[in-house]
């Protein structure tokens, strides 16, 4: 294989303001200097690989101008590989981002670009998934997109998806996960009807039925639960100072992405995992804080 691991998926420009707290309808608040970052899931994964090491490509669309050139200064400072990223067609993806003083974030995403990353352009990227050991999606590009990219994994590689922002999945994308990736939000919309329990246990259990042939379901201070044929594990969190969790959770299923491509268990997978996220919440913005595999060792 040419790449560890193959990203599908989104590239935005993070628009950040620290507020005291946000505002509801109809309010104003002020908040700090605006701060300009590069992010989106999809780049966010990729750029968090490739700090660790591995040999990562991304395919993403990004516009002709200054938000995409910072995303792919960023992509080529980590080492990823970005010869997927296309460019042109709408201006590039805008996250406007709030986090408050307890480094929680919330996010209005304008996809730009990424929701013009079309099923055609997969196809037409066919030789990257087969170089590829491990492809990994979100869900910031059309779904009609994700179900192009389980059509064209190569025999043996492995498919990692973060359902995020949720939204229902198809049988035919949700066979192919290996692991489903899920936080308790994302958790409770793919089960939908089906969500009929508060136990995280119960969800993974239940999400494992809906047919991925794996399961993780992150649970922030709780740690994980990893979950497949052979039941669920727990997998403790590692503390952290948190400063600013965005992207953290992309940081974690890169991580997780890679080392199963490795050869690693789901358990030691997430285990690992679950340090890069840790030390991405202690340092602000997304691809900016992702450590080096010397960076987790040291911790
Ligand atoms: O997961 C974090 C990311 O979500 C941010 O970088 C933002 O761009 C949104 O896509
Ligand atoms: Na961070």
């Amino acid at each position: 294989y040419g790449y560890d691991l193959l990203v599908v998926g989104s590239a935005n420009a993070d628009l950040v303001i620290d507020v005291e707290r946000r505002p509801a309808a109809g309010e104003t608040v002020l908040g700090g200097d605006l701060a300009v970052h590069p992010g989106g899931k999809g780049a966010n994964q990729a750029v968090a690989a490739a700090r660790l090491g591995a040999r990562t490509a991304l395919l993403a669309r990004v516009g002709d101008d200054a938000h995409g050139r910072l995303l792919l200064d960023s992509l080529r400072a980590a080492g990823a590989d970005t010869v997927g990223v296309l460019v042109g067609g709408a201006p590039t993806g805008v996250a406007l981002i709030t986090v408050d003083p307890g480094g929680d974030n919330s996010i209005v995403v304008s996809p730009g670009a990424n929701a013009r990353l079309m099923p055609a352009d997969i196809g037409a990227a066919v030789s990257l998934f087969l170089a590829s050991r491990v492809v990994s999606a979100q869900l910031e590009i059309p779904l009609e997109t994700v179900v192009e990219v389980v059509r064209n994994l190569a025999e043996d590689s492995r498919f990692v998806l973060n359902p995020s922002p949720p939204r229902p999945l198809p049988t035919e994308v949700l066979a192919a996960c290996d692991p489903l990736i899920v936080n308790e939000h994302e958790a409770r919309v793919i089960l939908g009807d089906a969500c009929v329990s508060e136990e995280p246990a119960d969800w993974a259990r239940l999400l494992l039925a809906k047919g991925p042939r794996s399961v993780v379901v992150t649970l922030g201070a709780q740690g994980a639960l990893v979950c497949d044929a052979s039941g669920v594990t727990r997998v403790p969190s590692v503390k952290a100072e948190a400063v600013d969790t965005t992207g953290a959770g992309d940081a974690f299923t890169a991580a997780l992405a890679w080392k199963l491509g490795g050869g690693s268990s789901l358990a030691e997978a997430a285990a690992y995992a679950a340090r890069v996220g840790a030390a991405a919440v202690t340092k602000r913005g997304a691809q900016e804080s992702y450590p080096t595999a010397a960076e987790v060792e040291a911790r």
